[in-house]
């Protein structure tokens, strides 16, 4: 309760401030120049904390240390809650759901109806209940909250799936956000001179095909993102993306097995960096989930400056306990070894850029 009262408290201070600079100004009109502004104070905003793919029936002890690193602001990079149904892995028999003889759907979506009730159970774990009170929740989806393992454009239920996210985000009911396409959006941290700017994007209402080298935003989030990138300066811009940006890992894992990335789409991705680029925007980097491991990126000869990417992924799920769990060990061990061009690789960062979730071994 004690952030939320500090949040509120800012907020009337913010509206006190605004109230009486109104005033002042009213006042001051025509008593000269530069006179009669009032700049309202924002909180400085030093602790954001991010996270992605939390199975709302799996245990999630993970708050405990969210909420004990006392984020002012939680942003969730997608799979927020596994709304669709895996079916089982089957190789043989009349219901095939792997492999070159496939006849059936590893995954189906699920009724609205469905989905709404794992937003609820996601909404009332008592971990992320209390993260509610203290911290500002924002975020976005990945693709089995937006209802369908690796679905773009396509997805039928997604006007639908977009209201349940904004609901489960507690999104007002006169938010912009609820009446465009996707579920894009932006927020402005901290006071002027330490601002922080957090842009969401949506890459999966517009995206197109897999294999197609189309758009993963869409010309509407494209124009929009391009206004955020000119607007206002900000010292920090995080992109959060539900996707990796930087990774190259399917580059070099397929025909093995390839992973949903930016990298799978190297025009849009060319014109991502592109437009950061142009628009000298400085302090930029990028966040991202998905994947069910964690990883730090790095890119140097895309928008002027090395640019990061931050994978925070798997607040429940982690890429070996998808194995039984004599293989983890193995798991860890390949995915050490896999050579990803821009990984990056020096002494500070080469354990960091393997380490796994730290509840895992709770
Ligand atoms: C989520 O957790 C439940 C309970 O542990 C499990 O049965 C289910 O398969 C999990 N779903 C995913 C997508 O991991
Ligand atoms: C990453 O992958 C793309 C697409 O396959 C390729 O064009 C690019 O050269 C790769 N970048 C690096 C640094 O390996």
């Amino acid at each position: 309760m004690g952030k939320r009262r500090w949040w509120l408290w800012w907020m009337v201070v913010a509206v006190g401030v605004g109230v009486v600079g109104v005033a002042a100004i009213g006042t001051r009109s025509g008593a000269g120049e530069g006179e009669g502004k009032v700049k309202v104070l924002e909180p400085l905003v030093t602790r954001i904390a991010f996270g992605s793919c939390a199975n709302q029936s799996d245990p999630q002890p993970i708050w405990n240390a969210i909420i004990d690193f006392d984020p002012q602001v939680f942003i969730w990079l997608g799979d927020n809650v596994y709304g669709d149904v895996k079916r089982p892995f089957k190789l043989f028999g009349k219901e095939r759901t792997v492999g070159p003889w496939k006849n059936a759907p590893r995954f189906i979506p699920s009724p609205p109806k469905e989905l709404e009730s794992r937003y609820q159970k996601a909404k009332s774990n008592p971990g992320y209940s209390r993260l509610r009170h203290t911290t500002q929740v924002v975020g976005t989806w990945d693709d089995h909250d937006y209802g369908l393992n690796d679905a773009g454009k396509e997805f039928g239920g997604k006007i639908t799936n977009q209201k349940l996210l904004l609901d489960f985000l507690d999104e007002p009911q006169d938010s912009p956000r609820r009446k465009q396409e996707g579920v894009y959006t932006s927020y402005m941290f901290g006071p002027v001179g330490r601002q922080i700017k957090v842009i969401l994007l949506d890459t999966r209402y517009h995206r197109d095909p897999l294999r197609s080298d189309g758009s993963v935003l869409g010309s509407s989030q494209w124009t929009w993102l391009e206004k955020e990138l000119n607007g206002p300066k900000s010292a920090i811009t995080i992109i959060g993306s539900s996707v990796q940006v930087i990774s190259n890992l399917s580059a070099t894992t397929r025909p093995l097995f390839s992973l949903e990335s930016w990298g799978r789409f190297p025009k849009e991705r060319n014109r991502l960096f592109k437009l950061i680029a142009d628009t000298k925007r400085e302090g930029v980097f990028f966040i991202s989930g998905d994947v069910h491991f964690g990883e730090i990126s790095r890119y140097d000869c895309s928008i002027g400056y090395p640019v990061y990417d931050v994978t925070s992924s798997g607040l429940t799920q982690a890429v070996e306990k998808a194995v039984p769990h004599v293989f983890s060990l193995i798991v860890r061990f390949v995915a050490w070894l896999t050579p990803t061009t821009m990984r990056v690789i020096s002494k500070n960062c080469r354990f960091r850029s393997c380490t796994y979730a730290k509840f895992w071994s709770n």
